[in-house]
């Protein structure tokens, strides 16, 4: 097995760390532009690898392709962050041209890998990267639902006082502050309902948190977060190359599905060792389908945007 993760900025570079320590490859490579950056986190990572306990071979490289050759699995996570203050949205202008540019790099020495975007706005650059490289759609997979829902799950458990891994709770719809869509209806502690522990109005407000946990961070530390990015990376890679069949909610094209066409948005689907396999339906009500409308709408919006950037 080998996988790549372009960009070795901070979010690259904790999915990377994630990847290793998970031992999820034989072989891990990290690209970046900025020379000597990815050079220099793989070997910060790589010896770490006595200390975690992995042997998989982790190289950094600066914009050699070549060397990605053959990965079974690339993460991108290319691009600009956001600052305080901005949207996801905001970056489109940048990302978008250096995303379509390292899927076409990228795929023309691993024709076969599955794509894991997690660039902002996501999304988007999922469509765009379903679109630009023309790949089976079960083969691009955008990240954001499983950060999302980690973030849905951090703020219940201060609620409850009770482990996160006890808690099932899914994000749906699109990775924006305005378009993430927690579906608190269905969020449950071990099969129990939080409706039936927690009243409306904290649940109202363990939603509006989930929805700005991300601008919250970017608030705090001046820049996007890492750690549960990249920690939902290396999550749902693991689901790839384990073929765990795991049901997290990602970023895929719909065909009709959950009412939507011609968008990649966020839904639950099955994640395997084919990319993701199949799409399940949580049969929304009215209410939540009317917000997954809506987000599809916005997102829809910023999809338009992309013919005034890339070709
Ligand atoms: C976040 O929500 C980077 O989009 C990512 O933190």
């Amino acid at each position: 097995m080998k996988i790549t993760v372009v960009g070795a900025g901070a979010v690259g570079a904790t999915c990377a760390d994630n990847i290793a320590r998970r031992q999820l490859a034989e072989e891990l490579v990290i690209l970046d532009i900025k020379p000597g950056f990815a050079e220099g986190k793989a070997l910060d990572i790589t010896q770490t690898a006595s200390l975690c306990g992995f042997d998989t071979r982790v190289t950094g490289v600066t914009n050699d392709y070549a060397a990605t050759a053959g990965s079974d699995v690339v993460v991108i996570t290319s691009g600009i962050p956001r600052k305080p203050g901005m949207t996801r949205e905001e970056l489109i202008g940048t990302n978008a041209k250096i995303v379509e540019g390292v899927c076409k790099s990228t795929l023309e020495y691993s024709p076969n890998a599955i794509i894991v975007v997690i660039s902002n706005p996501m999304d988007t650059m999922t469509y765009l990267a379903l679109k630009s490289t023309g790949l089976p759609k079960n083969r691009i997979i955008g990240m954001g639902g499983i950060l999302d829902s980690a973030r849905f799950k951090c703020y219940l458990q201060k609620e409850l006082n009770c482990s996160q891994n006890d808690l099932q709770a899914t994000v749906v719809g699109g990775h924006g502050d305005t378009t993430m869509i927690p579906l608190t209806r269905l969020a449950s502690l071990n099969g129990t309902p939080v409706h039936n522990l927690l009243s409306e109005e904290t649940l109202k407000k363990v939603a509006a948190d989930t929805m700005v946990g991300g601008a919250t961070l970017t608030g705090l530390l001046g820049t996007s977060a890492w750690y549960a990015p990249g920690a939902a990376g290396a999550e749902l890679v693991e689901s790839i190359v384990r073929n765990q069949k795991k049901v997290f909610p990602c970023c895929v094209s719909l065909e009709g599905e959950y009412g939507q066409n011609d968008i990649c948005l966020g839904v639950p689907v099955v994640i395997g060792s084919n990319g993701w396999e199949s799409i399940i339906d949580f049969k929304l009500n009215e209410e939540e389908m009317a917000a997954f409308n809506k987000s599809a709408d916005a997102v829809r919006n910023m999809n338009a945007v992309l013919s005034t950037i890339v070709a």
